[in-house]
């Protein structure tokens, strides 16, 4: 069977002026295959909505007019597009050889574990029920000389351990709790 490893989510995405331009300038890119236009176009979706639903390959197929399963078999082959909401809070966690020795996959497995990110994403990532946490392994972040390594949002740490995990629980927990006084 071809398609992703669980079911779409419908997705109530909607699509505005701005987003549909910019996808029309990404098509002109492609001159000679609109076809070659779909991986580009998957990407612009994910970037704008987080995640790629079935609206977003009806969309798509539609604009390039391609049959749903030409955007299916791109969604099941590459890894970085994603079939579900990362978490509020997302670990990106380095799976390449240098961070792999330095145990990055039993970081991974803690991080797991400490956040109760139970549920597959697809592609390998999780989530934990309440959506709030993701974990999910990347390639090298070009940080192999500080192994292990991971990015949550923009920032990378080096040398990362369950305890700087556990630090940026922290530092969200107290925001979100600032956030709260503030508005409160
Ligand atoms: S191998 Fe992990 S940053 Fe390069």
């Amino acid at each position: 069977m071809v398609g992703p490893e669980q079911p779409l989510l419908p997705g109530t995405e909607a699509p505005g002026a701005e987003f549909e331009r910019k996808a029309d300038e990404i098509i002109r890119q492609y001159p000679v295959s609109r076809r070659s236009a779909a991986l580009p176009l998957l990407h612009h979706w994910q970037q704008e909505f987080g995640f790629v639903s079935q609206r977003a390959v009806e969309w798509i197929a539609e604009k390039l007019a391609l049959k749903p399963i030409h955007l299916l078999e791109l969604v099941t082959f590459y890894p970085m597009l994603r079939v579900r909401p990362a978490g509020k809070i997302n670990f990106r966690v380095c799976r390449t050889l240098s961070c792999a020795l330095a145990g990055s996959h039993d970081l991974f497995a803690r991080i797991r574990e400490r956040c109760g990110a139970t549920s597959s994403a697809g592609h390998g990532m999780y989530v934990s029920p309440d959506g709030a946490y993701s974990v999910e392994f990347v390639e090298c972040l070009a940080a192999c000389g500080s192994a292990p390594a991971m990015m949550v949002e923009e920032e990378e740490f080096e040398r990362a351990t369950i305890d700087t995990v556990e630090r940026i629980l922290a530092k969200s927990q107290a925001s979100r709790a600032t956030d709260g006084v503030q508005k409160g």
